[in-house]
C-alpha cells in the first residue's frame, strides 16, 4: 500500500480541477484498504473513496485521505446454461468490463458502453444510459464500513436503486467503501433498443434485428458523436439530473412548447431532458469565467481553463435560475460536490 502526502487531485478528476488531498492511498487489496482506514482513524482524517473522478466537482483542498482501489478483474461465482454470476473488483474500469463480458458471450451491459469510471462507483448513482440501468444486473454489493472496517453485503433490494440514486447517496453516504459488485449476466443474446437515439442509430445503419454487438457499436457511435471526451474538454458528463415532473405540468408545458421530449415513468410522472430545457434558453456554447456549456450538448459543463469549481457552480446556479424562471422546474446537480464549507 502507498500513502502519498499532500497529493494533487488534478490527474484524478475528469473536470481537471486543481485541489489537493491531505493524503492519497493507493490500495490493491481489501487488507490494504483496511490498513488505510486504520491509518486515517489514527490521523483523525475523513476518508473519501475516489474512482476515476468522472462524477465529482472538487471545489477546494480536502482535509481527507483520498482512497483509490486498484484491484481489477472478476471471478465467476456461479453459472447455468442461461446466466453467469460474477464478482467484479471495485477498481475495474467499467467500459473494459463491458467489452470483456461481451467478448466472452455474457450479455446485458452493451447499452452502458463507454460510461467512464470504475465498477466500485457504478452502484452509487446506479449508472444508466440508452434505456438500461445498472440495477437490473446487480445481485449484491460488497463493501467495507469506514468506521469499523467491518465487511458488509447489501442485496439489490437493500441498495434501494432509483434513477441516478441508491442507498449510497442517503443512509450509507460517506459510511462505506464498495469493494466489489456481484453481477448476473445473460448467456442469451438479449437486447434493449427502445431508447429513441439508439433506435435511430440502428435504423440509419439498416439494422433491423440487432445483436448485442450491434447495440454496443451503436451506443459507442452515438456517445462519441454527442459527448465531449474529458481528456480534450474536461467535463463530468451530465451536470444536472433529468427532472421528473407531474403529468399535469408536463401536459401544460407540452401545450406551450410542442417539441418538448418526454419520457413517461412507471408511476405516470414524466421525465424531461434537462438538456432540452437548457438548450431552449440558449445556453449552449455560452462561456463565463473560463467555464462553459458545451456547444454540442447543453447538459455538459466544461472547464475551459478557468480551473475553478466555484465558477462551475456559479454557472450551474445561473442555468438553474433561468430554467426555474422559464419552466418552473428545479434542476438538481448530478455530480457530487466536495470542498464546500459544511
Ligand atoms: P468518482 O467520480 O470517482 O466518484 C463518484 C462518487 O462515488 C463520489 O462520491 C465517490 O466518493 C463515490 N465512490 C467512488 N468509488 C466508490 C467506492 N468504491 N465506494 C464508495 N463510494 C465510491 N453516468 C451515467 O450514469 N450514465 C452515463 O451515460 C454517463 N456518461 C458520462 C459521460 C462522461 C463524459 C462523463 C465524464 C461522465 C459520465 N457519467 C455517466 C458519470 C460517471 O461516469 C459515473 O457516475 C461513474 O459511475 C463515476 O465513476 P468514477 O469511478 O469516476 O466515480
Ligand atoms: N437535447 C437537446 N439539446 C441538447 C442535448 C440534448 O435538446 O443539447 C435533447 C435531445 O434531442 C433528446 C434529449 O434532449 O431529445 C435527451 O438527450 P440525450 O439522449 O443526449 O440524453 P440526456 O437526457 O441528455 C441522459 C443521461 C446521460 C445518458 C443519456 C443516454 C442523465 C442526467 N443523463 O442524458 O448520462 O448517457 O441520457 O441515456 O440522465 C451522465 O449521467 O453523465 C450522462 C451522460
Amino acid at each position: 500500500m502507498q500513502i502519498l502526502p499532500a497529493e494533487s487531485l488534478r490527474p484524478y478528476n475528469s473536470l481537471s480541477l486543481e485541489a489537493s488531498a491531505a493524503a492519497l492511498a493507493l490500495v490493491d487489496t481489501d487488507q490494504e484498504l483496511s490498513k488505510a482506514l486504520d491509518w486515517s482513524r489514527a490521523q483523525g482524517l475523513a476518508v473519501l473513496p475516489l474512482g476515476q473522478g468522472s462524477n465529482v466537482v472538487i471545489v477546494d483542498d480536502l482535509e481527507a485521505l483520498v482512497v483509490r482501489q486498484q484491484g481489477t478483474g472478476f471471478k465467476v461465482l456461479g453459472e447455468s446454461d442461461h446466466e453467469v454470476s460474477l464478482r467484479v473488483s471495485a477498481g475495474q474500469d467499467w467500459h473494459s468490463l463491458v467489452e470483456k463480458t461481451l467478448g466472452q458471450g455474457l450479455y446485458g451491459l452493451e447499452n452502458l458502453a463507454l460510461i467512464p469510471g470504475t465498477v466500485g462507483a457504478a452502484p452509487i448513482q446506479n449508472i444508466g444510459a440508452y434505456g438500461v440501468e445498472l440495477d437490473r444486473f446487480v445481485r449484491a454489493v460488497q463493501a467495507m464500513d469506514i468506521e469499523t472496517g467491518e465487511h458488509l453485503v447489501l442485496t439489490r433490494q437493500e441498495c434501494a436503486f432509483g434513477y441516478r440514486d441508491s442507498v449510497f447517496k442517503h443512509e450509507l453516504r460517506d459510511k462505506i467503501i464498495i469493494t466489489a459488485v456481484d453481477l448476473c449476466l445473460s448467456r442469451e443474446p438479449v437486447t434493449a433498443v427502445t431508447y429513441p437515439a439508439l433506435q435511430a442509430e440502428l435504423d440509419d445503419s439498416g439494422i433491423r434485428e440487432p445483436t448485442p454487438r450491434d447495440v454496443y457499436c451503436a451506443v459507442v457511435n452515438v456517445r462519441r458523436r454527442r459527448l465531449p471526451d474529458p481528456a480534450e474538454e474536461p467535463n463530468a458528463g451530465s451536470f444536472f439530473k433529468n427532472p421528473v415532473i407531474e403529468q399535469r405540468q408536463a401536459e401544460a408545458l407540452s401545450r406551450e412548447f410542442g417539441s418538448m421530449p418526454v419520457f413517461v415513468q412507471q408511476d405516470n410522472r414524466v421525465k424531461v431532458p434537462a438538456a432540452w430545457l437548457i438548450d431552449q434558453i440558449g445556453w449552449k456554447g455560452h462561456r463565463q469565467n473560463g467555464v462553459g456549456v458545451h456547444p454540442g450538448h447543453a447538459l455538459v459543463l466544461v472547464n475551459y481553463g478557468g480551473d475553478s469549481g466555484k465558477a462551475l457552480l456559479q454557472l450551474a446556479a445561473d442555468i438553474s435560475a433561468s430554467v426555474s424562471e422559464r419552466f418552473d422546474i428545479n434542476l438538481e446537480i448530478e455530480p457530487r460536490v466536495y470542498g464546500l464549507p459544511q
